[in-house]
């Protein structure tokens, strides 16, 4: 009997410990993976969250660490829309809803990163079977959407040269019948001392319309060789053609040259770009004030290169703050049939091609506004380095404009 006993409760015994290992076993398959499903999470590129209903983090991915530049400790327990500065594409309650109805919400959101950059997410969230808590899987998409940004623009760009490349086509004819009309003007034997000076004034001036024709049909390229151009002799002639205004708007001209060091490249295209800003700071001091033209060398030292820098500063109304992101813009202007707003598009352009940098700031002061715009020239640039090896492919920076 006692045997009978005692092998039952062996028996018994056996089964436990088989039980219990059973149960163990399952509990590490489980742990396992458990494991290998936060292993699975934390493999995802996108940012996963869980949170509850009152926005509490209990989930955070090392996608969301990535993303968003915080630590796992960092989030855990924050409120999810405060510690990234959500903003909704419409008003937070309107997800909410249809989050509890749809139990699910799909939408761009934008947030905050740890460094405080802003960036664009696309944004999946879903509400669990028990109705307390969230999983968003969001995706940074920034880059995708400022590329996409970037193409419109060039399409518009791309367009825009098409447009520009035909009416210089078209230009360019009645340009060579005038052009010979005024050879033929110059060299007419009734035609006095003075006269014979306007016309051939009126003449350098249709050889600049000439080159800028040729120049847009070519899209800034030229098959002549880039020349030595002396910064104060082209701002010199500058100035020179800009006289009359300069006079009718009561503007003191300073000029500073203190480098005489040359950039190589092509004189009419530099010429654009200085008439460009002269022209502007001209427009900006129509009550009339001072403008400086000051020329020195200088280093870039983001490109460790050395360079001519030169500033057009003026005393005019100043550039708006919310306008000064987009002043390079094509077609920005702010001078409503006066200006097209393509002056500091093309200035900017030319000056990139040289491997050079244009930038702006206005500081407001008690005594008025003083607006400088200052263009870096590297004294080898672009052109140069192209000219040396014989080819194009020098790579181009793009200068963003200055922050206000
Ligand atoms: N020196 C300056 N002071 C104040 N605002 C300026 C100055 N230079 C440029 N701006 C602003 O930048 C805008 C764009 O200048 P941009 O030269 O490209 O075009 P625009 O002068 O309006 O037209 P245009 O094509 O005839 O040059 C101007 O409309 C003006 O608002
Ligand atoms: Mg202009």
């Amino acid at each position: 009997m006692a045997n009978t006993e005692t092998r039952k409760i062996d028996r018994l015994n056996t089964e436990s410990d088989r039980r219990v290992e059973e149960r163990a076993d399952e509990l590490t398959r489980s742990e396992t993976q458990f494991k290998m499903r936060a292993r699975l999470l934390d493999i995802a590129s996108e940012a996963i969250i869980v949170r509850d209903m009152n926005g509490l983090i209990s989930f955070w991915n090392a996608g969301a660490e990535k993303t968003y530049g915080w630590t796992r400790e960092d989030a855990i327990g924050r409120n999810i829309h405060q510690f990234l500065q959500t903003t909704f594409p419409v008003p937070h309650e309107q997800v909410e809803k249809e989050l509890g109805e749809k139990r699910f919400w799909h939408g761009r959101l934008t947030q905050s990163k740890r460094n405080g950059e802003r960036i664009i997410l696309d944004c999946r969230k879903t509400m669990n079977d028990e109705n307390d808590a969230v999983l968003e899987v969001n995706r940074d998409i920034t880059t995708v959407i400022k590329a996409e940004e970037m193409l419109r623009a060039s399409e518009k760009l791309a367009a825009m040269g098409r447009v520009a490349g035909i009416i210089a086509h078209e230009i360019n004819n009645p340009l060579a019948a005038i052009t010979n009309i005024f050879y033929l003007l110059r060299n007419h034997p009734l035609l006095s001392d003075e006269p014979r000076a306007l016309v051939e004034r009126a003449e350098q001036e249709l050889d600049r319309v000439s080159h800028i024709t040729r120049q847009t049909l070519s899209f800034y390229r030229e098959s002549k060789q880039p020349i030595m151009i002396f910064m104060p002799e082209l701002l010199d002639d500058v100035l020179e053609l800009q006289q009359r205004l300069l006079r009718e708007s009561k503007i003191t001209v300073r000029r500073i040259y203190q480098s005489t060091a040359p950039v190589t490249g092509y004189p009419s295209e530099l010429r654009q770009v200085f008439m460009n800003l002269v022209g502007n700071a001209i427009q900006a001091m129509a009550e009339g004030g001072t403008l400086g033209v000051f020329v020195r060398e200088s280093t870039d030292w983001t490109k460790n290169q050395r360079g001519t820098i030169v500033s057009v500063i003026d005393t005019g109304m100043g550039i708006q703050p919310e306008d000064a992101q987009r002043l390079f813009q094509p077609f920005f202007s702010t001078k409503s049939t006066k200006g097209t707003g393509l002056g500091l598009w093309i200035s900017q352009g030319i000056v990139q091609k040289y491997d050079g940098r244009i930038t702006c700031r206005t500081i407001r002061g008690k005594g008025g506004n003083v607006t400088c715009f200052r263009v870096f020239l590297p004294g080898i640039g672009a052109l140069d380095r192209a000219h040396h090896v014989e080819n194009d492919t020098a790579s181009h920076e793009v200068n963003a404009p200055a922050a206000h």
